[in-house]
């Protein structure tokens, strides 16, 4: 449950997060306002069982966030692999996410697993799953399909059993209705829908996600954690965060950089919108 104090822990910590030192940021989920508690809920209720999730919200929500921690909920034993369809290259997108036998790759000598196949036993996630290539929507869902995944180049399919969990900022049916995307590939998802809201829509979120950035930045540059005064928290509620989370994450982490002791509204390099 939420504390009286604002500026409490999170309410969740998950302690197994990778061991990376990069991925400090993800083992808490702070989420504190009514709408995120109630999301959560969602998410403990579709988490456990390996069908597909398509998670909707403005970019730095927390889509990755959420969806590493759907992984880890999952027990599944296979990797989390995180791809944005944005970054794969058009020409060799499918060799990318599915793999390729020795030679027709780049004229490349060794075969390679791709991305889905990395995945096996584990999660797949597909940030901006609308910027995906046509063709390999198609693809991706006969993959889930039937469970089998053919390498580029390759004359037998391998058996593979991955879940999906897709992420998307915008509306999918507006997409698919203009015929740039497979409906049949929104029809999959379509039982396991979770909306992350944007951060304004969850102002309960906002004080408790700034004292867990505070903490976590301070801990991490080796310095003491200012308070956060009473005028920067008035701020910092009344902003719209056109960037969500990530946006308040760099707010804090600026702040903590430039303030000496308390922080304060001089302190708070907010994003115009
Ligand atoms: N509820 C949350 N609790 C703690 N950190 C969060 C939360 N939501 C987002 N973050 C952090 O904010 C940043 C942006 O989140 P990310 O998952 O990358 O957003 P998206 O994938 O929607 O663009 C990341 O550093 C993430 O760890
Ligand atoms: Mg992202």
């Amino acid at each position: 449950m939420p504390s009286d104090n604002p500026l409490a822990q999170p309410v969740l910590t998950f302690s197994d997060a990778e061991r990376s030192p990069l991925s400090i940021r993800a083992k808490a989920l702070v989420f504190v306002d009514p709408r995120s508690q109630a999301l959560y809920q969602e998410v403990e209720r579709l988490a456990p069982g390996g069908q597909p999730l398509l998670i909707r919200g403005e970019t730095g929500t927390g889509k990755e966030l959420l969806a590493r921690h759907i992984h880890r909920a999952s027990g599944r034993p296979g990797l989390f692999v995180a791809l944005n369809c944005a970054s794969l290259s058009p020409q060799h997108a499918e060799a990318e996410l599915f793999g390729h036998v020795p030679g027709v790759h780049n004229g490349s000598a060794s075969s390679r697993a791709g991305w889905f196949g990395s995945a096996h036993g584990g999660t797949l996630y597909l940030d901006e799953i609308g910027d995906l290539p046509l063709k390999l929507q198609g693809q991706l869902l006969r993959a889930l399909e039937t469970r089998e995944v053919l390498r580029v180049g390759a004359r037998e399919a391998n058996p593979v059993d991955v879940r999906l969990v897709a992420a998307t900022s915008f509306d999918l049916s507006r997409a698919a209705a203009v015929g740039k995307f497979d409906q049949r590939l929104i029809d999959y998802l379509a039982d396991g829908s979770l909306e992350l809201p944007p951060l304004r829509q969850r102002p309960g979120d906002i004080l408790p996600l700034a004292g867990y950035f505070l903490g976590v930045h301070a801990q991490r540059l080796g310095l003491p954690a200012p308070t956060l005064g009473l005028a920067a928290q008035q701020v910092l509620e009344r902003h719209a965060w056109p960037g969500n989370t990530r946006e308040l994450e760099s707010v804090i982490h600026f702040a903590l950089l430039v303030s000496d002791g308390e922080i304060a509204p001089q302190h708070l390099e907010l994003q115009a919108g």
